[in-house]
């Protein structure tokens, strides 16, 4: 079992991450802890200090722990970088989900470049939302900053998540879909400490089973016209995995 302060440091971490404690707000002082029953003094103190090692705090003596501004999100995986999207990602998103090959496959049809940039902004405006519910990021290579695809957790639910992702389709076939949900999940569960992710997929969308499967999701059963694309309802087959299962 992870110590008394290390429970208190990452339970705080996720409220922070999440924006229960906005910005600039101060943490609640150490002897409000005490007497709210999180421990002694010197657990309240190392699980501040822990999470000032993470970033996550600055602590000025005599002037408390303030939680710092919000930092982007940027995941690096082994093929792939996630991280927030900008509005100069405009034309690489468009040539993603302005393409009927990728769009056939998921939610939604086909998109302009009013769109895209409405999409954008949407995802931007979603990640300054406190508590943020939403980490919908661009997918990378690790070596160029183009924005290739996207991956998208939504939390929805008791500590879960719903996945998606996207690559464009002249980079299908390299691991970049695996690898950058891969990452995400990971994340997820370590620190948005999620329990459950799920993936709702087309039956017939072959690739995306793959990934799905080769991350040791399992399949649930069918959601019966679950969405309605490409002028008609489709079901999707329902993929989770759950914490303990994850093996990254
Ligand atoms: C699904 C998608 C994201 C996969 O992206 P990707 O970067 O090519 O994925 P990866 O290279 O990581 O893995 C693809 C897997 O699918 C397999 N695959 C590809 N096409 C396939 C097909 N027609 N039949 C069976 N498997 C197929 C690949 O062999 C690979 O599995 P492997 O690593 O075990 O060999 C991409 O095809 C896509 O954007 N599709 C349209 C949007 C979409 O479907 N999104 C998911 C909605 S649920």
């Amino acid at each position: 079992m992870a110590p008394k302060w290390q429970e208190l440091a990452d339970r705080l971490a996720v409220q922070i991450r999440r924006g229960d404690f906005a910005p600039g707000q101060h943490l609640p002082h150490i002897r409000e802890l005490v007497a709210a029953g999180e421990g002694s003094k010197a657990t309240v103190h190392a699980a501040y200090k822990a999470l000032e090692a993470k970033g996550l705090v600055t602590s000025s003596r005599g002037h408390g722990t303030i939680v710092r501004p919000h930092k982007p999100i940027r995941l690096v995986g082994k093929r792939v970088v996630l991280r927030e999207f900008t509005r100069e990602d405009v034309d690489d998103v468009l040539a993603i989900i302005g393409d009927d090959a990728v769009t056939t496959w998921l939610s939604f049809d086909s998109r302009d470049g009013v769109q895209a940039v409405a999409m954008i902004e949407g995802t931007m405006e979603r990640a300054a939302q406190k508590p943020r519910t939403e980490f919908y990021l661009g997918v990378t290579k690790r070596d160029e900053d183009r924005v290739i695809g996207f991956a998208r957790i939504g939390l929805s639910g008791a500590q879960a998540g719903k996945l998606g992702y996207a690559v464009a389709a002249k980079e299908w076939g390299h691991g970049y879909a695996t690898d950058a949900a891969r990452t995400l999940i990971t994340y997820a569960f370590k620190e948005l400490r999620l329990h459950r992710v799920s993936a709702a997929i087309g039956p017939d969308n072959a690739a995306s089973i793959a990934v799905a499967q080769q991350l040791g999701f399992v399949r649930e059963g069918v959601l019966r016209d679950h969405v309605f694309t490409n002028g008609q309802w489709r079901d999707s087959v329902l993929f989770s995995v759950l914490v303990h299962e994850w093996r990254p």
